[in-house]
């Protein structure tokens, strides 16, 4: 990371928890590692981020529902799915500074680093080799990798290293009272398994048609081996996964279908197309046919932000030989039972809440020849700010406050507001600004005369005089969903 980039991340991590977005867990007692609280603005945005999610997938297809299933899973979904045999990181110790490391991820720093010296030969050439011995799950060619490259601990910088071995990233707990007659069950490590073991309860539910769609939000657990980047790799972090159902053989277009369909929902909020980019996965899962991240340029560089996976039939097939049902659906279309394939779309709801951060975040420099003057804003989407609006009355005295308050209660039923009647009303836009509010009511003494308002716009800063009586209608049409999801269709 550059000085400059470094300086931005450090930004929007203090920005995040001076304003009430985000707060480190329990940090009265000193925090606990990649766990993170949201405050009071942060599951405002938080909300409005799901609510844009499943709206563009709920609402807007008609084959697509919602479900919320249980974070806990009878066992042995995870023995089916793979998880409690392949869901591994390969680790190693240092043992002078007693840290763990992930091992491929101490390979790839050292790729970058020959890549930012300009070793781009030594880069593709140590790629290829981390490639092959992940592919073998090879784990002493890649502790023979991290030694023939001279890789030092970046605390200790020793090489005395561990061997390298695997570490399950699921975490497990008993269910039942007494420990000794205990099941051992693991919190979700992905919402996805829950969805597919309610694949024939929707279906039949539902009367669903092939294709058809389960949508789905919730928490998943993941004892990371090495949590960096604030909100970017946690151990506690929630999901957004929709598994789309299709006939096999029409997998692939479907695929390139929602390929498109996601990058188009994620410029719909705003960013600069150049900041997204596709990164095909070199290696795919064994049950995978294709695999595509939607990689954001974070301060840290591109990073992964949602996959989308063309699943073949691997996982209800796996259920349906674990829990001996038959997972098949009958096309009356082509008078068939067959298994169907899915494509997966799979996104953090937390790293793209970083993202959302990242590209509202600006640092306005408003200065005149007179004056040295600059500004925090947040320019968030205004259907996915946290507070709508802001109501001020520009003094505390002759009615003012009272008048606002009547304002306020009517506007309140339909949109989250703040009231601020402390401090200058500049300062007051700038409290507004910071927290990313798209709209400031301003009500003055022309407000007791004639019944109007201005309505200060926040990137614009312009201001513009409305009859009060307007107010719900024209903050209604500002902030509407419809300005989003009409860019989806
Ligand atoms: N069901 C497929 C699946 O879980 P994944 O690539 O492992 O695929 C999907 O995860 C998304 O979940 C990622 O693109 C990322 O946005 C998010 N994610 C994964 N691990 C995470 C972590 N430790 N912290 C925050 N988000 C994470």
């Amino acid at each position: 990371m550059s000085k400059q980039t470094d300086d931005f991340f450090k930004n929007i991590i203090s920005h995040a928890k001076e304003y009430g977005f985000v707060f480190p867990s329990s940090e009265i007692y000193d925090g606990l590692s990649a766990v993170y609280d949201y405050g009071q603005l942060g599951s405002e945005l938080k909300n409005n981020l799901k609510t844009y999610w499943w709206k563009s997938m709920v609402q807007l297809n008609e084959n697509i529902v919602g479900i919320d299933a249980a974070i806990f899973m009878h066992p042995t979904t995870w023995k089916a799915s793979g998880h409690v045999d392949g869901f591994n990181d390969p680790m190693i110790d240092n043992k002078d500074s007693k840290k763990r490391y992930r091992a491929d991820q101490l390979i790839e720093d050292k790729i970058d680093r020959y890549a930012k010296d300009g070793k781009t030969d030594k880069a593709e050439q140590l790629q290829k080799e981390l490639d092959d011995a992940l592919n073998a799950d090879d784990l002493a060619r890649l502790k023979a990798i991290i030694e023939e490259h001279n890789i030092v601990c970046p605390i200790s910088g020793t090489k005395n290293w561990t061997e390298v071995r695997q570490f399950n990233l699921m975490f497990a707990t008993q269910m039942g009272a007494m420990a000794d007659g205990a099941e051992q069950v693991y919190l979700r490590p992905e919402t996805a398994q829950g969805i597919f073991v309610n694949f024939l309860n929707v279906q039949k539910t539902g009367r669903m048609k092939i294709p058809f769609g389960i949508a789905q939000i919730g928490k998943a657990f993941r004892n990371e081996v090495i949590a960096r980047q604030f909100i970017m790799r946690m151990r506690e972090f929630e999901q957004m996964e929709m598994q789309f159902f299709v006939r096999p053989g029409s997998e692939l277009e479907w695929y390139t279908r929602w390929k498109e369909t996601r990058l188009k929902w994620h410029l719909a909020l705003g960013a600069d197309p150049a900041k997204y980019r596709y990164h095909d996965h070199a290696k795919l899962a064994h049950y995978a046919n294709a695999a595509v991240d939607i990689e954001y340029e974070f301060p840290f560089g591109f990073k992964e932000v949602e996959g989308i996976h063309s699943r073949t039939d691997f996982d209800l097939k796996q259920h349906q030989e674990y829990s001996k049902k038959k997972m098949q659906y009958f096309d009356p279309e082509i008078n068939q039972n067959y298994i169907p394939y899915v494509i997966e779309t799979s996104i953090g709801l937390d790293r793209l809440f970083l993202t959302v951060l990242a590209n509202s975040l600006v640092q306005e420099d408003l200065s005149t020849p007179e004056k040295q003057d600059s500004r925090v804003v947040l320019k968030f989407h205004p259907a996915i700010a946290p507070v709508k609006a802001a109501v001020l009355p520009l003094t505390k005295k002759d009615g003012l406050p009272d008048k606002a308050r009547e304002i306020m209660a009517k506007l309140k039923l339909d949109f989250n507001l703040q009231y601020d009647e402390k401090d200058a009303i500049g300062k007051r836009y700038r409290r507004q600004d910071a927290i990313g509010t798209p709209f400031c009511i301003t009500v003055d003494y022309q407000t007791l005369d004639d019944d109007t308002v201005t309505i200060r716009h926040r990137d614009s800063m312009e201001q513009e005089r409305v009859p009060a009586a307007e107010l719900g209608r024209i903050i209604a049409d500002l902030v509407s969903w419809n300005n989003l999801l009409e860019k989806l269709i």
